[in-house]
């Protein structure tokens, strides 16, 4: 087989230009807040690397995740990304179908031994033996047991694959669960959300691509880049969260201030994500900038975790339900997300007691 192009060469053959390569590259290094000094050698990094091969499983899900990357407003970021991979397996996205689809995958997992990402969405129905959802006569968990056993890396994007999520919400039917309790012996990166932000899984691909090495994780595997603060440590409504200024109603007068969402159930202050910044659709905007609070769609527990429109500080009890569930999902740091659960819980009662 012969080697693949270097990236370098194959964007300058299709006329992108070293400035826009520059660009791309100082864009993600500030999404990642990587230092000012990181973005060069993001580019030489990247210039180097050669396309890398993806092979993208879809179980339990609602193709939300991958119309979330597609559907992006930032053509230059998640376009490039599409030049950097070579996306060897999508159902949404190939052309192939049938027995023409799975030999692709086959043909390159064997032609990129120990080298190709997997990506994966969904969760992994386990009830039933699986019955609840195959794919040309395998199931699930057939199919992520065959298909990682020679990847180099796994990376579940959305909450359905990283945590279990909507199929796992109660009473869980088909027995779902979260991607990283059925994989041994490879590195996995959780990158959560309903749908994850399309910069995340650009950004942690893009990273692995120019540096050749993971991105550093917190204790449930997210990237830190975007997942290390709340969405309410970003929040520009803190100021009346401080003030104790807050909407009662959707359509009070504290509401059309644009105050505080916490007492409409905001789940901010226990949500890590990086929707403040980043924002949705190009930057335009995110949910609790459009009037809604933030609903915790990244989190462990989510859809289970306190209802929508409760307060904080009235969904103790729900909330509590976080740690069973994801010690139940067996996330195989099982001990390190029973922790940060706990802190968590500490946290959002000393929130809900607005100290
Ligand atoms: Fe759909 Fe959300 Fe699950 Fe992605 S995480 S597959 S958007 S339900
Ligand atoms: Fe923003 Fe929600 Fe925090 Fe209020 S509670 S500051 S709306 S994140
Ligand atoms: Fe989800 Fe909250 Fe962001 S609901 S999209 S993590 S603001």
């Amino acid at each position: 087989m012969t080697e693949p192009k270097l990236l370098g060469e194959v964007l300058r053959e299709r006329g992108v230009s070293r400035r826009a390569f520059l660009m791309y590259a100082s864009c993600m290094s500030s999404l990642m807040a990587l230092p000012p000094s990181a973005a060069a050698a993001m580019a030489e990094g990247l210039a180097k690397a050669r396309r890398q091969s993806v092979i993208w499983l879809s179980f339990q899900e609602c193709t939300g995740c991958i119309e979330s990357l597609t559907r992006s407003f930032s053509p230059s970021l998640e376009d490039l990304i599409f030049d950097f991979i070579s996306l060897d397996y999508q159902h949404a996205l190939q052309a192939a179908s049938g027995e023409a689809a799975e030999d692709a995958r086959r043909h390159a997992m064997r032609d990129n031994k120990g080298k190709y990402i997997v990506v994966v969405d969904g969760s992994v129905p386990m009830g039933d033996g699986g019955v609840y959802s195959t794919i040309a006569g395998q199931t699930n968990q057939q199919m992520l047991a065959e298909t990682v056993a020679d990847a180099a890396a796994v990376v579940a994007v959305g909450t359905c694959a990283a945590f279990g999520g909507l199929p796992q919400a109660q009473p869980n039917p088909t027995g779902a669960v979260p991607i990283e309790q059925l994989v041994a012996g490879k590195p996995v990166i959780n990158i959560p959300g309903c749908p994850p932000l399309p910069q995340a899984m650009a950004g942690t691909i893009t990273q692995i691509l120019a540096f050749g090495k993971l991105p550093e994780l917190d204790a449930l595997k997210r990237p830190r880049a975007f997942f290390g603060e709340s969405i309410h440590d970003r929040c520009y409504r803190r100021p009346f969260y401080k003030r104790g200024q807050f909407a009662k109603s959707f359509d009070d007068e504290g509401a059309r201030k644009g105050w505080c969402l916490y007492e409409l159930g905001c789940k901010g202050p226990v949500t890590y994500n990086s929707c403040a910044t980043t924002k949705w659709n190009g930057g335009v905007s995110f949910p609790i900038q459009s009037g809604h609070g933030c609903i915790g769609c990244s989190e462990p527990g989510f859809w289970d975790m306190g209802g929508l429109y409760r307060p904080l500080a009235s969904s103790a009890r729900p909330l509590q339900r976080v740690v069973p569930i994801a010690a139940a999902a067996g996330v195989a740091v099982g001990a390190g997300t029973a922790l940060l659960a706990r802190k968590r819980l500490a946290g959002a009662s000393q929130q809900g007691d607005k100290t």
